[in-house]
């Protein structure tokens, strides 16, 4: 029901004998012949909730139509049952299915009615073929439409980004009681995977699980060095259920106290990510949590000696302090509008991930070298200010101290 009411509010925004081709993403090959996982194309998972491959739909305001995989005993023994084109009308609330074999002769009859074909290329399956069934004079975009619907979140899409953030509060918690030197990073990581899937969910990213000089290194994903006494550990790890993704950063010390210099970095990127979140309200430059954050990331470092007022924090602080979150980790929408920012609206999702990355070879006191600190939350934006999604997981240094000692 709620993605037949997705395709109505989108074809209310375009022509009335518009019509609106979308296409699933391809299955790809890991090796061999084993496949990745299949994991649908979002924007077709948003406006059809099917999550088989091989699939086309064809959406107008007078004809939902549905090309999709033959039911084949013989395959479905090896791969699982198939919905089929008997049962697909009724479970997708289609008006007619038809197997993916005739797309060639049935998409042009579809076609051939509208003066308005609006399709996306981009890594769909079979999207070449498509292509060259559409008149040039008629072809138009539709993602830019989707991407607004999806950055502004229905209830639906709500309670299930506060599930996976739930569910991602849970390893990072169960991260910091297990972590001890000695143990790998490979080790932690487990913890992830363990909860992820215990509750019906995977990773939506590859994790980063980053001791010592990896916090370091921002996309940092091989997690096989030892943790020591000494280390910081930077986990940014967050899980996908149903198709929806969270995104947490925590940083904690593997010995579960820190150092008086990690405490000084630590607390500069915790009130960093305060401010930042103050500002995330309907109506606010969505670039302001950024401005904040790295303001007060700034005058932190002034004040303990490590920049001068004239020096680039990007030698520190190198990334943006926020993204849409959603189906995709890196979620759909524009940031400007016409070359301006643009402002916070209810149902959006961004998250908060100010950070402080200090090298091992910072010409600065040897105390502070290869302390990595990011600390990154989910937040969604209401009519009554930001709600953190992910606020459940401690992130004071008491809090993260005492967890840890637990
Ligand atoms: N985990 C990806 C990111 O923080 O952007
Ligand atoms: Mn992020
Ligand atoms: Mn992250």
């Amino acid at each position: 029901m709620i993605h037949k009411s997705r395709r109505q509010k989108l074809l209310n925004q375009i022509e009335d004998n518009g019509l609106i081709i979308l296409s699933t993403n391809p299955e790809n090959i890991r090796n061999g012949d084993v496949l990745y996982p299949f994991r649908p194309d979002s924007d077709f998972w948003y406006l059809t909730g099917f999550k088989e491959p091989e699939c086309i739909a064809v959406i107008s305001k007078d004809n939902y139509s549905i090309f999709l995989r033959e039911r084949d005993p013989e395959r479905e023994i090896w791969d699982g049952e198939r919905l089929g084109v008997s049962r697909a009308n009724e479970a997708l609330m289609s008006d007619n299915a038809y197997p993916i074999s005739e797309l060639n002769q049935k998409l042009p009859q579809l076609i051939s009615k509208s003066e308005h074909i609006y399709f996306d290329i981009d890594n769909t399956y079979r999207g070449s073929e498509i292509l060259e069934m559409i008149p040039k004079s008629k072809l138009k975009s539709i993602k830019h439409l989707i991407n607004e619907m999806r950055l502004h979140k229905d209830e639906l899409e709500i309670s299930l980004m506060r599930h996976a953030a739930s569910i991602s509060v849970k390893a990072h918690e169960l991260a910091m009681q297990k972590v001890r030197s000695g143990m790998f990073e490979y080790e932690i990581t487990s913890l992830f995977d363990q909860i992820f899937r215990a509750n019906n969910a995977e990773h939506a990213y590859p994790p980063i699980v980053a001791g010592g000089k990896n916090s370091c290194i921002l996309h940092y994903i091989n997690n096989d060095q030892e943790l020591h006494e000494n280390d910081l550990l930077l986990i940014d790890s967050g899980c996908e259920y149903e198709g929806y993704a969270s995104d947490i950063t925590r940083t904690f010390p593997v010995s579960g106290k820190f150092s008086n210099a990690q405490k000084e970095i630590y607390s500069i990127v915790l009130d960093a990510q305060k401010v930042a979140i103050d500002e995330m309200y309907v109506g606010n430059n969505i670039r302001a949590p950024h401005f904040e954050a790295s303001r007060v990331i700034k005058e932190g470092l002034i004040s303990i000696g490590l920049m001068k007022p004239n020096d680039d924090i990007r030698k520190f602080y190198m990334h943006g302090t926020g993204h849409w979150l959603g189906m995709d980790v890196h979620d759909v929408g524009d940031y400007n509008i016409e070359d301006s920012p643009r402002r916070f609206e209810e149902g959006m999702v961004m998250t908060v991930e100010p950070g402080i990355y200090i090298r091992g070879d910072a010409k600065i006191d040897t105390k502070f070298h290869n302390i990595g600190i990011r600390i990154e939350d989910d937040v969604l934006i209401t009519k009554n200010g930001p709600e953190v999604l992910t606020g459940s997981l401690v992130k004071e240094i008491d809090d993260i101290e005492s967890i840890m000692t637990k």
